[in-house]
Order: structure tokens, then C-alpha cells, then sequence
């Protein structure tokens, strides 16, 4: 049967679920801006508005609006936000900008107008910016820069007028007036030719620092002289000259004066040429600091000219040209630094290359074709640095063979290469201060001291290099060496001794990831200046104060992904004031309550401590992954309250037990008394008191007491321990049970043997008790001549003034006796049961 009721409710669940996952994005449409500094930077895109949104507040200086709606923007469009300097309007469907759109902007520094097809542009659309800087005008069907009405802005750095339809590059003469541009980009345009006085505008006026792109368009022409006279800081080039024409454009540069020029093309469009026809020959006529050529095609021979005209030039770049040879190297050549990345060379073209006398820096880089040195540098006296990284050599007898006369070389970078024999021999380049090996499998360091004659390195790389540390000379001869870096190694045994004996001038070793297990106690003792010491992912269990206590001018330790369980107090204490960084992140911590001191520095030492949230509890396992310094001390500290408080229970049991042993027989006969107390109800009285007295007194009794009572009228009936008590029970036992349960009345025989036996006075006490816990039966104080009356009273104390007690005092006189049996007889008789027996006697 389909339940009522069951679909109104799981309706309603749903309809809540929605509520709750729409309410967030229902804020969303409320307040669309997203303010990413408070107050003064939001991002509001994507928006169907017109105007600046309500949300955004007038102390904003930065405000996207980009993907936005807004088709149309009218005078003082922005005066709801006059403080800001970053606008960015890009794809916003803006088709025209009015006169005076912008004019309460006087802070405007950068305006951002990519990609709006603008079609009407008012004459004063750009009025007020007078702080602007930067303004990007990238795809906004622009054709022509003479109606652009930007002529006032006399502050502007950059012009960005890429991805247009430009076909001219005559700027109009306002350029006179920029004399802050720095940046004019025509990147991707429609120039086909440049004729002279395009650029009249730039040669006016001291403007040095221009970077002017022509990339991406299709100049088949340049007139010559069109340049002359000009000065640039950076002329690209790039995909920008039609091929065929290159030759013929390039002469068109005559007269130009730059720091920098890029001539070539993209990679994704590498252009063949052709170097026959000298095909650079017309930069003879253009003065330059650097060169650059990249990513043309077609040289792979016939290179002859490719240095003619640029042998001047003190920096050569080539990049990506799949150059195979360098053919000729003009005489006389001025080049000081000089780059082939990616170049298709499979031998070290080192003799061509000496022909550069006045080399400075030479780089070969980034080709795995490339795996042969067997030519050799020879007299490059001004030769310092040689970048051969990221190739594929393979060669022995490195390193002073392959440099003859190049006492001046600093720098040798042969690192992520393939495979390098050292022999020691260093000796035409013992000058070096920096050497990187890194990732090249090497033969020779570790097992024999090859360094030796190096003693004015200062940096030496071999992080891995498949080395294995098996002479304890290994680095000698090092003497100034200041950083070691041999990440990735290894040491014989995995342990570390004196392998870094002389290196006392060294500030920075790296031995992570070197499957280390132990370090000799005798390690850094030279390594007194060291102040970054990384032995990170290694296998070490413990951080002995000894090993690292020379160690006093760290300034970083990274002791991370080791086997650490502690750091304990004597290894705290040996690490340097100077200790800024300390990584012991992700190692085997244990987090028993034992090491509290420890978990509490960790605590302390946020500042210090690296990587944080990588410090995890390991042992015990009901913490692992715990975050150390998230760690709760306050569950130590409560275990420790937990010890104190089992040590007071034990004590009191202790005590407790003690108090048993000692008074067991009181506890006994209390137990049986509460015991007693239950079943109180459900007993009938049989007796009408219990006596109790000494046994010294049991002649007394006999005669004085028990006669006359229990054989006078009425009769009493009473409780004689000797007489009523049932044989083979405890005696315990009989005294409540025969004794106090089954009587009405107490009556205490008290005489000096009675106040100096243990016995009674227990017996009277437990009476006193069961008065007090049953509050029924009345004692009947009894007391026989020759008692010390002030030991009496203590006894006593106050039952002998409650009202349900009856204190009596007995004197052996007749006229006393007769007072004393009417009072005996009229308690005994309050609240008795006559039975029938009783009743007939009477
Ligand atoms: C942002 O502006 C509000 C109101 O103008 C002001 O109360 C608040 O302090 C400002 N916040 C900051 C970070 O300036
Ligand atoms: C944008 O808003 C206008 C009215 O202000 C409306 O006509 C148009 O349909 C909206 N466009 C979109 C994509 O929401
Ligand atoms: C910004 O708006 C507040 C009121 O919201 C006003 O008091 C303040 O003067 C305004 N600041 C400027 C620069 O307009
Ligand atoms: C570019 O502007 C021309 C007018 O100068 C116009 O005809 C053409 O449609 C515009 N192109 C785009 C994509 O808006
Ligand atoms: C350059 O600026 C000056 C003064 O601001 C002005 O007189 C001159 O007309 C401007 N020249 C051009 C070509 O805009
Ligand atoms: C030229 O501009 C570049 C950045 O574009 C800058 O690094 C350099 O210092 C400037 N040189 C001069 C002489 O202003
Ligand atoms: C380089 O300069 C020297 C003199 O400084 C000159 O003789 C030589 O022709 C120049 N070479 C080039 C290619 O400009
Ligand atoms: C290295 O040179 C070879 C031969 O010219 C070429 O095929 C290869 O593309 C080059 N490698 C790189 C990474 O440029
Ligand atoms: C050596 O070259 C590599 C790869 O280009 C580079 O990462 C490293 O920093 C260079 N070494 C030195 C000491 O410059
Ligand atoms: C250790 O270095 C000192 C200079 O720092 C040098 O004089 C001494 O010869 C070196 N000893 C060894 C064994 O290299
Ligand atoms: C220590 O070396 C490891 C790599 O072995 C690296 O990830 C880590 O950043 C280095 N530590 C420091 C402090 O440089
Ligand atoms: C601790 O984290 C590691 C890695 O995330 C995981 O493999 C492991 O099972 C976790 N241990 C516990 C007890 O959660």
C-alpha cells in the first residue's frame, strides 16, 4: 500500500537539498563581483550590464570587466570609480567609445581594449588620461594609426596595437611628442612595405630606448635609408620579412643604430632561406650590440657569409637554426659572446670557434646530436665561461686537453651530458672557480683524487653523476671550495667519514638523496664556515650532537625524509643560534607522551621549522599521520594527571585494605547489623531487651536481673548471650541477630569491668549505632556502684541524656532497689506485645 504523505516529504527534502545548492550561486547573481583585495581590486567578468556594477566601491584602483556585455561606452562612463589605474576591457563587445568615456580616470595607468571590434572612436574617447602608461589596443580592427586619436597621450610607455589590420608604418607625427614610448608592438599586422620617413617621427627628438616589433607582417620592401638615423633599443623581426625578399629587405636597414636585433622567424613557421646570395649582407651597414637569428632553416651548408657582416657584433645569438658547421669566421672578428642553442653540430666545432679571438662566453647548448669533442680550444685568452650543458658528449680526458692557451677560463658547465672521464689533469685550466657537472655520468671522481689540482675552485657540481665516494681524498686539493653540491651520490658503505677534511672555506653542501646510514663523528669538523647543509633523503636514524656540533655558522638545515623518531634535547641544543631554516619534515617521528619536551619545541620553533605540514606522527600507530605541531600536548598532560590520580586510589586502597585487616571484625559485625536492618520488618520481637554486660558481671545479672524480671508479673522475657545465643552461629552473628534484631529494648549492665572490656564497649557502641540508624530501640542504662564516674560520662557520652534512653542507677539498698525495679518495669513495658499466655497470667 503506497503511503501517504511519503512523497510530500521526500518532495520537500529535495526541494531543501536545492535550496541549499542554489542559494550559494543565487549569491553569486546577487553580487557578481569577485573583490580580490578589499577594497581596491575586483574582478567582475562575464557580466550583460551597462555601467560599472552597483558592487564596486569608489576606492577601487583595479577592475576587470572583461567578457562583459557592454557594446557601448558613453561619457564619464567610469566616474563611479575615479581612483582607478588598472582597467581591463578585453572581449567586452565594445563597438564604440564615445568623446569623454574615460575622463574621470586621471589615474589610469594601464587600459586594456583587446579584442572589441571598435567601430566608432570618438575624437576625445581618450580625454583625461593623463597618468596613462599602457594602453592595448590588440584586435580592435584598427587599419590605420592616423585616426587614432591618442596623440595627447604624452606619458604613454606602450602602444600595443598587435593582431590588427595595419598596412602602414607611417606614424603620424604626435609620435614626436611620446617621448616616454618604450614599447611600440605592430606584432601581426598587414605592413607590406616601409618606405623613408615612416619613422621620421622616432629620429626626432633624444629617444634611445625604443623596442619596436615588426614580427608577423609581410614586408616584401624596406627603402633604404628608411632607418637611417634611427636609434632603437630592440628591433624585432620575426616571420616579418617575406623570404624571397629578405636579402634586399634586410639592406633596407641601413643606417639603423640598435642594441638589439632578432632576425628570423617562429618555430611553428621556421622559414627555409638560402645563405648563398649573403643573405645578411645588408646588416653591414647597421650598427648593433647583439644579434640574434633564429629559427631560419636551410643552413645546413654554404654558411660562408653568415658572419661577414655581424663579425662586429659583440653578441651573437643563434638559435634553433639546425646550423651544422661554422664555415667562416672573419678575421678580426669582435664577437665576445657568442650562443649556438640547438644548433646540428655533432662535434665540438672548437677550432673554427678559436678563430673568435676576442671570446668571452661561449655557449652550445640544448642539441643530442651533438656528442663528439675531440677538437680543441686553442688561445682564446679572453675565454672565461663555456656552456656545453644539455648536449650528448662523451669524451675522456677532461678537462685540460681540450683547452690549450685558455688560461682565463672560470666558468665550465658540462653538465646533463652523457658520459665524461676525468683523469686529474686540469692543468691548463687550473684558473677554474666554477665547474658543473651535474647529471653526466662521470668516471674517476670518488675513486681517485682528481681535484687535486683545482685549488681555486670555488663551485664544483656533481650532483648525480652515478659517483661513488671511495677515497677519503676524494675532494683534496679543494681548498676554496665554497659549494659542494653532490646530491644523488653515493659513499662506500652509505657512510660518511672524514670525506671533507680541508674544505674549511666551504658555505654550502648538498649530500641529500645519497643513501646514507651513518655519519662519522669526525665529518664537519673543518666545516666551520658552513651555513647550508642539505643531507635530506637519506636513511639516517639518528642527529647525534656530536656529529653536527663544528657545525656552529648554519644558517640552513635540511634534514627532511630521513628515519628521524626524535630530535632529543642534546641535539636541540647543539643547533646554532644562527639556524634560520630547519627542514625535518617527513620523517619516522614518534609522538609518544616520552618525548612531551620535544613535541612542545616543535610547538615553539613555527618560525624555524620548514615544511610543517609534512611533519607527521609515525609511532604510536593510534596517532600516525597526526600533524607534529598540530599535535594535542594536552592528552600527555592528562595521562600524567591519570598516573597521579591511580597513584592516590592505589594508597587508598591500601589504606583501606590495612583498615579491613585491622578492623575486621567490626567491619563484620556492621555488614551483618545493614543486613540485619533489611530484614528488621519482617521479624517479630521476642525478646524484650537484650542484655548486655561483662561476663564478670554474670552473677549479677543472674540474680539481680534476671530472676525478678523474668520470673515477676508480668513477665519479661530477655536476651542472654549465654542462654539465647544459637550454638554453631558466630557469635557475631548472634549478637545482632539474636541479640539487637530480635529485642525491643537494650539494656547495658554498665560496672568498672564493663567500661574496661573492649568487648562491651563495642557492643554498647554497635547499639549506639543501631539506635541512631533504626531509632527505635531505647537503651536502659544500667549502672552498678563502684563505676569512675568521670570514665562513665565518656563512655556514655551523650546517650545518656537522649530521651529514649533510660539511665538507672543501681544502689544496693532496698528502698533504692524498689525505685529502681518501677522504673526498670515501666520502660520495659512501653510498646510490649502481651501474648495470649501473658494475658491469662495477668
Ligand atoms: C574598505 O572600505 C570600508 C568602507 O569604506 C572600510 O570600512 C574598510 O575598513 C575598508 N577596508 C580596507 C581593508 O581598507
Ligand atoms: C542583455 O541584456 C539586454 C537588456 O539589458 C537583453 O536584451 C539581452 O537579451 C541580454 N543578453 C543576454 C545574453 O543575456
Ligand atoms: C566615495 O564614496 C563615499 C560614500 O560612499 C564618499 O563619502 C567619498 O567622498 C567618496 N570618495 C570619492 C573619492 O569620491
Ligand atoms: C572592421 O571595421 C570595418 C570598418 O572600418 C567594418 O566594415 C568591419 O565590419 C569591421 N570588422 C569587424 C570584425 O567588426
Ligand atoms: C606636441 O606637444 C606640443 C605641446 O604639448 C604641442 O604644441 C604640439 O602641437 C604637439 N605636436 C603634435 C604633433 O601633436
Ligand atoms: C631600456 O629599456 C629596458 C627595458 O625595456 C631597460 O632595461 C633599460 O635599462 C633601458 N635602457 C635605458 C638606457 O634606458
Ligand atoms: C670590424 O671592425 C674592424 C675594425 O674595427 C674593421 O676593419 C672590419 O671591417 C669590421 N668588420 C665588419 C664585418 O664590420
Ligand atoms: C640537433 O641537431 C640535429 C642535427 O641537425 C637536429 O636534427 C636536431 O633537431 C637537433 N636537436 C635539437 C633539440 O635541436
Ligand atoms: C649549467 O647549465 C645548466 C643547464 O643549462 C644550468 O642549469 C646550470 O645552472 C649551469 N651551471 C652553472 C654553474 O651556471
Ligand atoms: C689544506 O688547506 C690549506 C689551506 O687552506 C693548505 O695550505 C693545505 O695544504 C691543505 N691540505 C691538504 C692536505 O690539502
Ligand atoms: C635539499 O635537496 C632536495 C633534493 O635532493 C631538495 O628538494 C630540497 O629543496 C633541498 N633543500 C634545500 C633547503 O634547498
Ligand atoms: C598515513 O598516510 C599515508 C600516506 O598518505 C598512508 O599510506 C597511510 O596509510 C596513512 N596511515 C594511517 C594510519 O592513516
Amino acid at each position: 500500500m503506497p503511503r501517504r504523505g511519503a512523497l510530500p516529504v521526500g518532495t520537500l527534502l529535495v526541494l531543501l537539498q536545492l535550496a541549499f545548492v542554489l542559494s550559494p550561486l543565487a549569491g553569486c547573481l546577487l553580487d557578481p563581483c569577485l573583490e580580490i583585495t578589499p577594497n581596491t581590486t575586483f574582478r567582475c567578468t562575464g557580466l550583460n550590464i551597462s555601467g560599472v556594477p552597483d558592487g564596486v566601491p569608489n576606492t577601487t584602483q583595479s577592475l576587470d570587466l572583461s567578457f562583459s556585455n557592454l557594446k557601448s561606452l558613453g561619457s564619464n562612463y567610469f566616474a563611479s570609480v575615479p581612483e582607478l589605474q588598472f582597467l581591463d576591457l578585453s572581449r567586452c563587445h565594445i563597438h564604440t567609445i564615445e568623446d569623454n568615456s574615460f575622463v574621470d580616470l586621471h589615474r589610469l595607468s594601464t587600459l586594456v581594449l583587446t579584442a572589441n571590434s571598435l567601430q566608432h572612436l570618438g575624437k576625445a574617447a581618450f580625454h583625461g588620461l593623463t597618468s596613462l602608461k599602457k594602453l592595448v589596443l590588440v584586435e580592435t580592427n584598427r587599419t590605420s594609426l592616423s585616426e587614432l586619436p591618442i596623440g595627447h597621450l604624452h606619458t604613454l610607455e606602450e602602444l600595443n596595437l598587435g593582431h590588427n589590420s595595419i598596412t602602414s608604418l607611417r606614424l603620424p607625427k604626435y609620435f614626436t611628442n611620446m617621448t616616454s614610448l618604450r614599447h611600440l608592438s605592430f606584432f601581426s599586422n598587414k605592413i607590406t612595405s616601409i618606405s623613408r620617413g615612416d619613422l621620421d617621427a622616432l629620429r626626432e627628438g633624444n629617444r634611445l630606448n625604443l623596442t619596436l616589433v615588426l614580427s608577423l607582417n609581410s614586408i616584401k620592401s624596406i627603402e633604404p635609408g628608411a632607418f637611417a638615423g634611427i636609434h632603437l633599443a630592440e628591433l624585432a623581426l620575426r616571420s616579418a620579412l617575406e623570404s624571397s625578399m629578405m636579402q634586399t629587405s634586410l639592406q633596407g636597414l641601413a643606417g639603423l643604430q640598435v642594441s638589439r636585433l632578432i632576425v628570423g622567424a617562429f618555430s611553428d613557421r621556421g622559414r627555409q632561406q638560402d645563405f648563398e646570395g649573403g643573405l645578411l649582407n645588408g646588416l653591414c651597414q647597421v650598427q648593433m650590440e647583439e644579434f640574434v637569428l633564429i629559427c631560419l632553416r636551410g643552413f645546413e651548408d654554404d654558411t660562408d657569409t653568415l658572419f661577414s657582416c655581424v663579425g662586429n657584433v659583440s653578441t651573437i645569438r643563434l638559435v634553433n637554426l639546425g646550423l651544422e658547421e661554422i664555415s667562416q669566421v672573419p678575421v678580426g672578428s669582435k664577437v665576445k659572446q657568442l650562443e649556438c642553442k640547438k644548433c646540428g653540430f655533432d662535434d665540438v666545432p672548437a677550432l673554427k670557434l678559436s678563430l673568435f679571438k676576442e671570446l668571452r662566453v661561449l655557449r652550445i647548448t640544448k642539441n643530442r646530436s651533438l656528442k663528439n669533442f675531440e677538437q680543441k680550444f686553442e688561445g682564446l685568452s679572453n675565454l672565461e665561461v663555456i656552456d656545453l650543458s644539455e648536449n650528448r658528449l662523451t669524451f675522456s680526458r677532461c678537462c685540460s686537453p681540450q683547452f690549450q692557451n685558455c688560461p682565463n677560463l672560470k666558468h665550465l658547465n658540462l653538465s646533463f651530458n652523457s658520459y665524461i672521464r676525468l683523469t686529474g689533469d686540469f692543468i691548463n685550466v687550473e684558473n677554474l672557480l666554477y665547474l658543473d657537472l651535474q647529471h653526466t655520468t662521470l668516471f674517476g671522481p670518488g675513486s681517485y683524487p682528481v681535484f687535486l689540482s683545482l685549488q681555486r675552485l670555488i663551485y664544483l657540481d656533481i650532483s648525480h653523476t652515478k659517483t661513488k665516494v671511495e677515497s677519503q681524498c676524494t675532494f683534496c686539493g679543494l681548498n676554496s671550495l665554497q659549494v659542494l653540491k653532490m646530491a644523488g651520490n653515493s659513499f662506500a658503505d652509505n657512510k660518511l667519514a672524514n670525506n671533507f677534511k680541508n674544505l674549511s672555506h666551504l658555505h654550502t653542501l648538498d649530500i641529500s638523496s645519497c643513501k646514507l646510514e651513518h655519519v662519522d663523528q669526525s665529518t664537519f669538523h673543518a666545516l666551520s664556515e658552513l651555513k647550508e647543509l642539505n643531507i635530506s633523503n637519506n636513511k639516517l636514524l639518528t642527529f647525534d650532537p656530536g656529529v653536527y656540533q663544528p657545525l656552529q655558522a648554519l644558517r640552513v638545515l635540511d634534514f627532511s625524509r630521513n628515519q628521524l623518531i626524535v630530535l632529543l634535547d642534546s641535539a636541540r641544543e647543539t643547533l646554532p643560534d644562527s639556524l634560520l631554516l630547519l627542514d625535518i619534515s617527513q620523517n619516522l617521528f614518534d609522538c609518544s607522551c616520552v618525548y612531551l619536551d620535544f613535541l612542545e619545541w616543535v610547538k615553539e620553533k613555527q618560525e624555524l621549522l620548514q615544511n610543517k605540514e609534512l611533519m607527521l606522527c609515525h609511532t604510536p600507530s593510534y596517532v600516525a599521520n597526526v600533524s607534529l605541531p598540530r599535535f594535542d600536548l594536552s592528552s600527555c598532560h592528562i595521562s600524567a594527571g591519570k598516573i597521579s590520580s591511580s597513584v592516590v586510589v592505589l594508597l587508598f586502597v591500601v589504606v583501606l585494605l590495612f583498615l579491613v585487616y585491622k578492623y575486621y571484625f567490626q567491619l563484620y559485625y556492621s555488614v551483618v547489623l545493614l543486613s540485619g536492618c533489611k530484614h528488621y520488618a519482617e521479624r517479630g520481637d521476642t525478646y524484650d531487651a537484650f542484655v548486655i554486660h561483662s561476663s564478670k558481671d554474670q552473677e549479677w545479672v543472674t540474680k539481680e536481673l534476671v530472676e525478678p524480671l523474668e520470673g515477676g508479673r508480668p513477665p519479661f522475657h530477655l536476651c542472654l548471650y549465654y542462654r539465647d545465643f544459637l550454638p554453631g552461629v558466630p557469635i557475631v552473628t548472634n549478637i545482632i541477630q539474636e541479640g539487637f534484631l530480635s529485642s525491643r529494648n537494650v539494656i547495658a549492665v554498665i560496672s568498672a569491668d564493663f567500661l574496661e572490656s573492649k568487648w562491651c564497649s563495642f557492643e554498647f557502641d554497635i547499639a549506639q549505632s543501631w539506635q541512631l540508624v533504626e531509632g527505635k530501640a531505647g537503651i536502659i542504662m544500667i549502672v552498678l556502684e563502684n563505676v569512675n564516674k568521670e570514665l562513665l560520662r565518656q563512655r556514655l557520652g551523650l546517650s545518656r541524656y537522649l530521651r529514649r534512653n533510660t539511665y538507672l542507677e543501681w544502689k544496693n539498698k532496698e528502698i533504692s532497689k524498689h525505685i529502681f525495679w518501677r522504673q526498670l518495669t515501666g520502660v520495659l513495658l512501653e510498646g510490649k506485645n502481651w501474648n495470649h499466655e501473658e494475658t491469662k497470667l495477668m
